[in-house]
């Protein structure tokens, strides 16, 4: 079994990928933590040194090039499923689940993180509820192409699992 979590930055797609490794020892893959190793630089580094087409190319790269050999759950970035056919590769590949967090929380959630995202960065505290519900509304037709999606603020390790296995 091969599942892939999408959804919005903040939704918490490692934590619950974490958790599901450690509970039900899925082998877990984080896409940035790949790309970050593959190349040698943080997400933060790539975008600043080779700008965003670049990193989105290193993206559908990186995940065409992992290979599965025993039940893994992928943590994939916020933009991965909205560029180069991504979402389909994944739908061909493995189960795919999007955690569908509210914009409210994820304002809670992002505007504790702003720094260590590179698309935040530039956005003021104030602004960041209207950017995410922009964004959003760009990137939700892909992510609503998950076979699964969970709404769900706190999200456990057994209803991803009972999701993705129905
Ligand atoms: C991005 C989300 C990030 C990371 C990069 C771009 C995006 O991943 O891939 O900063 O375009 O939404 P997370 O969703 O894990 O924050």
């Amino acid at each position: 079994m091969v599942i892939f979590l999408v959804g919005f930055m903040g939704a918490g797609k490692t934590s619950i990928a974490q958790l599901v490794a450690s509970e039900y020892g899925y082998h877990f893959i984080d896409t940035d933590k790949e790309i970050e190793k593959n190349c040698g630089q943080t997400i933060n580094e790539l975008f600043a040194s080779k700008g965003e087409e670049a990193f989105r190319i290193l993206e559908a790269d990186t995940l065409r090039g992992l290979t599965f050999t025993t039940n893994t759950i992928v943590a994939t970035g916020g933009g991965m499923p909205c560029y180069h056919n991504n979402m389909q590769w994944m739908n061909q590949n493995g189960t795919t689940i999007y955690i569908n967090q509210e914009v409210k929380e994820l304002e809670k959630r992002l505007s504790s993180a702003i720094q260590k995202r590179p698309l935040l960065r530039e956005i003021e505290k104030n602004d960041l509820f209207g950017y995410i519900n922009g964004l959003l509304k760009v990137r939700e037709p892909y992510y609503k192409q998950a076979k699964f999606e969970i709404l769900s603020t706190l999200v456990s390790a057994q209803t991803v699992i009972n999701t993705a296995i129905l």
